[in-house]
């Protein structure tokens, strides 16, 4: 099994690397943002409440992100690995994929942060606004999101580069530039499936 997270902040691109990399190396996707926009369009209770949090650009709490990413990681029990996207976005959910890989008898092999600048990131993300229907749709959300991500999501990084797995990457090139980036990192753990 090979366990990737890809980090970075809000626009960097790790929706899209993520398709990039499933399709090429067959690992099951864990998206906290998609699974949360899920629950939000089916009204479900979680979703109502992780609504209030996202429309204003803050993070959803973290008991709410943990306890709905165990139950996919039970989903695939015979998935070749996952790639986990947008989580974990604090200290107490990285130290709980840990231990909720750990009792799987496996582990986050590697972290790949994508790093662009943030000029690029708010013209890439009011980009997307204009025709997603997300609710960062906005300079203030958005704003906001960057802010979020430097004072609680940035420090997983160390905790990860305390453990040897953290690698950055310039994620300013063209799309498959910076796929090409990834693949070589990737590849070092696991071979794309031809
Ligand atoms: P979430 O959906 O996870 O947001 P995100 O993935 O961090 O941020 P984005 O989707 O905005 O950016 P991305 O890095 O995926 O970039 P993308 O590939 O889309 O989270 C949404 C909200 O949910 C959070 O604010 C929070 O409230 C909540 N939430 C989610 N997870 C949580 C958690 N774990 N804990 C607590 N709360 C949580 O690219 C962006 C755009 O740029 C696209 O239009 C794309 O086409 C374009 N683009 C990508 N790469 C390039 C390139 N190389 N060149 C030019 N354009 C590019
Ligand atoms: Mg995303």
């Amino acid at each position: 099994m090979f366990n990737l997270v890809l980090f970075g902040p809000p626009g960097s691109g790790k929706g899209t690397q993520s398709e990039n990399i499933l399709a090429t190396y067959h690992l099951q996707h864990i998206s906290t943002g998609d699974l949360l926009r899920d629950e939000v369009s089916r009204h479900t209770p979680l979703g109502t409440e992780a609504k209030k949090y996202m429309d204003q650009g803050l993070l959803v709490p973290d008991e709410v992100v943990i306890g709905m990413i165990s139950g996919k990681i039970d989903d695939t029990p015979d998935a070749r690995g996952f790639i986990f996207d947008g989580f974990p976005r604090t200290r107490p959910q990285a130290e709980a994929l840990d231990k909720l890989l750990e009792f799987k008898q496996t582990q986050i092999h590697l972290v790949l942060a994508l790093e662009v600048p943030e000029p690029e990131l708010v013209k890439r993300l009011l980009d997307r606004g204009a025709t997603s229907g997300r609710s960062d749709d906005n300079e203030e959300v958005i704003a906001k999101r960057i802010k979020e991500y430097h004072s609680k999501t940035q420090p997983v990084a160390d905790y990860y580069n305390a453990q040897g797995k953290l690698e950055h990457i310039t994620g300013d090139h063209t799309i498959p530039e910076t796929f090409k980036i990834l693949t070589r990192h990737i590849n070092k753990y696991l071979l794309p499936v031809t």
